[in-house]
């Protein structure tokens, strides 16, 4: 009998930040689902990770719960491709312990990441665990032997550091672990609505869960060209957001759009809403798809235990390994 070929593994991650919006989409979910057929899929709710920034917990399952209906709402087909909570694997706890030993602080002190963290969010001091963010990510990409790391270019450096930590294991203890490498996601940065980064914590998103109408409002609002002020006067489209807006969503149109744009043709206000359609076009299944999960709270969490039954099999045997060769125990 032929026997299936065991598929590439890969661990993709995502803090629990409630309902997902375009900029998550684009950086990450499309290319996770696209990744399925081909990869074998594991699914990291990193709310450990969250807690380095936030310590408040009371929205944390509710924020998961959000998270996780979208992902399945966009096509994460959990019988596939296992969805689970780091906290609920203890082995993630552990073996970042184990990890920690393997990397100098000095290290972890140039990671450029970090550093951008400190900047955006005026940090004056970071508590210890989020000095450590990457070790505990590592032990979240190596547990599961992922192989390939879907992520957006910011945490290019996480995976650097996993890699440095595999290596080191291995020189150290034996050859357990895979030296993952990291997979770019191409159209990495979405703008939001008022060409920033899209982000939650900005203001400025537009959410997988808008209603057309919304959508429509929000595109209303959004910044153009400050020199085309009236349809005729030629616009900039490389300049517009709309314009990114409509090379991811309406690839189709789009050189039809520039020419519009450029001669004068086109005012943004036809322009918004074809653009707003075209998104609407888009996320309107995953719109259907999540009502019927949110009418059947009790299969989410289902998807999850199951999720995390089959996560915490795959990192206790890793585990296992671990110690073997560690000589603990
Ligand atoms: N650090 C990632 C982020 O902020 C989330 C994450 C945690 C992750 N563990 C991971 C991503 C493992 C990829 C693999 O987006």
């Amino acid at each position: 009998m032929p026997t299936e070929k065991p598929k590439p593994r890969i661990l993709s991650g995502m803090r629990p930040t409630g309902k997902m919006h375009l900029g998550n989409y684009v950086g990450a979910l499309e290319n996770w689902v696209k990744l399925q057929g081909e990869y074998e899929n594991f699914h990291l709710i990193a709310d450990y990770h969250a807690l380095t920034t936030n310590l408040e917990t009371t929205e944390l399952l509710h924020n998961t719960l959000e998270m996780v209906m979208d992902w399945l709402a966009v096509g994460i087909d959990p019988r596939h491709s296992p969805i689970f909570r780091q906290s609920q694997i203890k082995e993630h706890a552990e073996l970042h312990l184990l990890f920690s030993m393997l990397i100098t602080t000095a290290r972890l002190e140039r990671n450029p990441t970090l550093k951008e963290q400190v900047r955006d969010l005026n940090m004056e001091n970071i508590v210890y665990g989020h000095l450590g963010y990457p070790v505990l990510q590592a032990a979240d990409i190596l547990l599961y032997k992922g192989q390939v790391v879907p992520v957006g270019e910011d945490q290019a450096p996480h995976v650097e550091i996993t890699r440095e930590i595999a290596r080191k294991f291995n020189q150290t203890y034996g050859d357990v672990f895979p030296v993952p490498v990291a997979k770019l996601t191409e159209f990495a940065r979405l703008p939001g609505l008022d060409g920033n980064k899209m982000s939650k914590s900005v203001g400025n998103t537009i959410l997988l869960t808008d209603p057309e109408i919304e959508i429509q409002n929000k595109i209303r609002k959004a910044v153009t060209d400050p020199q085309k002020i009236r349809m005729g006067d030629p616009g900039r489209p490389e300049i517009c957001l709309v314009y990114t807006y409509h090379q991811k969503f309406n690839a189709d149109q789009t050189d039809e759009i520039f020419d519009g744009c450029t001669s004068g043709q086109l005012g943004c206000v036809a322009c918004k809403k074809r653009c707003g359609n075209a998104i609407a076009a888009h996320t309107g299944p995953f719109l259907e798809r999540r009502r019927s999960y949110e009418s059947q709270p009790h299969l989410v969490m289902d998807i999850l235990l199951d999720g995390e039954r089959r996560a915490r099999q795959v990192a206790q045997d890793t585990m296992n390994q671990v110690r073997q060769v560690m000589r603990l125990g």
